[in-house]
């Protein structure tokens, strides 16, 4: 999925501060007992995401998309002591794993998962977040986007993964819908003078939004 030769990868995943043991067990679990294990933020993301998190040092962090639990777990990391983290998954199979995943590390009391879809969920949302990380459906990234720069501080960071979408975002031939909403989502963003945007052709994309 990196843009990046995959020894590249491998040589700069190594060279990185290991995650927590927890972690990689977590991510190993994922790829025995999930259908879509790819979809998991994995070690060198994880990193990444941690090291953003602990630059901020958020009170307030919300997620759309929980998945296994991953990449809230590495966000949790970088939580101010009297922080929260609040993320959102529709997948009500998850709930059990997820809990269980989060139990293991530091950071259980701190985090809350809300099941249901995002777009329902958040409008009862009323906190106001230092840091979101956006991995829910790609069709409703751009619908999202004014819901979540609503609930982001000034100087918050809004992280929005995959917007490269294994490269189809520029692959003309690429016209499914994923692919067009992605798309209509990044340029929107490109263009919103509320914002600055950097694109980090980081993995599968992940672009990092500061609200001015
Ligand atoms: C790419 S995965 C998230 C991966 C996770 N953030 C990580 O890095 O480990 C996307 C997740 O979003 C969830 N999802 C999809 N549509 C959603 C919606 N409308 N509301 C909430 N969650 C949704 C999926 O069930 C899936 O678990």
């Amino acid at each position: 999925m990196s843009s990046v030769v995959p020894e590249i990868w491998t040589y700069c995943e190594n060279l990185s501060t290991a995650p927590s043991e927890y972690l990689d067990q977590i991510e190993r679990d994922t790829h025995l007992h999930t259908l879509q294990p790819r979809m998991i933020s994995g070690r060198l993301q994880g990193r990444l995401l941690s090291m953003l998190s602990k630059m901020l040092a958020p009170t307030r962090i919300l997620e759309l998309g929980t998945f296994t639990g991953y990449s809230a777990l590495c966000l949790a990391e970088g939580l101010a002591p009297t922080g929260k983290l609040i993320s959102l998954e529709n997948n009500a199979e998850m709930q059990t794993r997820i809990l269980q995943n989060w139990a293991k590390s530091p950071y259980f009391k701190q985090m809350e998962l809300i099941i249901g879809d995002a777009l329902q969920t958040l409008p009862h949302l009323n906190d106001t977040f230092d840091l979101i990380f956006l991995d829910a459906d790609k069709q409703n990234y751009l619908n999202y986007y004014e819901i979540l720069l609503g609930k982001l501080r000034a100087g918050g960071i809004l992280l929005a993964d995959n917007v490269l979408w294994s490269g189809k975002i520029i692959d003309q031939e690429a016209q499914d819908k994923k692919t067009k909403a992605l798309r209509l989502f990044n340029d929107f963003v490109s263009q919103d003078k509320r914002v600055e945007l950097v694109m980090l052709p980081f993995r599968d994309g992940l672009s990092c939004i500061r609200k001015k």
